[in-house]
């Protein structure tokens, strides 16, 4: 617009104007236009209007749909009620958010209670006639609440997991669960399944874990003790529980050494394997970011397990998590 005015002002097609400035900055926008002492500003403001998009005319519906009736107002109205709306749908996403986030935090404190007593806690479960009993007895003896016994009462898991890693189990459920649905995966129901059982083969020897790997995964036989039991996990998830989803399996089956090419729910148990918040540091900031998009959540845990791997002189070497560093740090899909 600046141009089209000085472009006015050097051919003269309106005599008066001695220059154009743009003098928008930070604080707003601002045209400044001086004139020659003979001027007539009228007759240039006016021809400006004219000439240039100074003014401009929209033809526009200004129809809305205001307290579920169809509305027709001016312009200013017209935003405030697209601002109140704005405001209206703020609002009620961040309370909705509060209250899961509450609902998440009361189970997670749960599961901290119930894995200091775990011995006690599964005593009960065994002790107990079926699930509604187990749950009756664990908030009767133990306080719980009713979300809380419920995600403690895993009978099975727990017969397969015990201690403190049926905590975790149950944690990375919950997490991979919230990733997963503010994610809009279409089932983020397989991220708590992949991540409740994505640790079933930590209880076996190492013994065990070699039979089942030689026999089922012979690529991997040679890998090293501290993760075979992703391998050794996929297949009691489908051996002993059914499981033949195989984006619960291959999240399962990878979730320790990552690969390259993980499909969306391997990458989500990956990364809340990793940043439980029961494992005891602060993991806010990278839960943050996996809840607001999984996938760079996941570069950024995948990152930060590196650099940290490193520090302690663990970062162990598999073709498996070598591929997924190469790819994924690499700038790879
Ligand atoms: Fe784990």
């Amino acid at each position: 617009m600046v141009k089209a005015i000085d472009k006015i002002r050097h051919d003269k097609t309106i005599p008066g104007i001695d220059e154009v400035r743009d003098e928008t900055d930070k604080d707003g926008l601002r045209i400044a236009i001086d004139l020659k002492d003979d001027a007539k500003p009228e007759a240039i403001l006016a021809y400006l209007m004219q000439k240039t998009a100074l003014q401009t005319n929209y033809s526009a519906n200004m129809m809305a749909i205001v307290d579920g009736h169809p509305r027709s107002m001016d312009l200013l109205t017209y935003c405030d009620c697209y601002i109140q709306h704005q405001l209206d749908v703020i609002t009620r996403r961040s309370h909705f958010r509060y209250q899961k986030d509450e609902a998440r935090l009361s189970i997670v404190n749960g599961l901290i209670k119930a894995a200091s007593i775990i011995n006690e806690v599964i005593a009960v479960i065994r002790a107990s006639k079926d699930k509604a009993d187990s749950k009756v007895n664990l908030s009767a003896k133990y306080g719980f609440t009713e979300d809380q016994a419920e995600a403690i009462v895993m009978a099975k898991v727990a017969a397969f997991i015990s201690g403190k890693r049926l905590a975790h189990s149950l944690s990375v459920a919950h997490l991979a669960y919230a990733i997963a649905q503010r994610n809009k995966f279409t089932y983020p129901d397989k991220a708590y399944i992949a991540g409740l059982l994505h640790d079933l083969g930590k209880h076996l020897s190492e013994e065990q874990s070699r039979d089942i790997v030689l026999e089922n995964d012979p690529d991997y036989k040679d890998y090293p003790s501290w993760c075979l039991h992703q391998f050794t996990g996929a297949y009691l998830a489908e051996k002993e529980f059914g499981i033949t989803d195989e984006t619960i399996l291959d999240a399962i089956r990878y979730h320790c050494t990552g690969k390259a090419h993980m499909p969306p729910l391997t990458k989500v148990i990956y990364s809340a394997d990793k940043i439980d918040p029961t494992r005891g540091y602060d993991s806010r900031k990278m839960i943050d970011a996996c809840l607001k998009n999984y996938y760079v959540g996941f570069l950024k845990v995948l990152k930060e397990n590196e650099a940290f791997l490193k520090k302690e002189g663990e970062l162990e070497s598999t073709p498996l998590s070598d591929e997924c560093r190469d790819l994924y740090l690499g700038g790879g899909k």
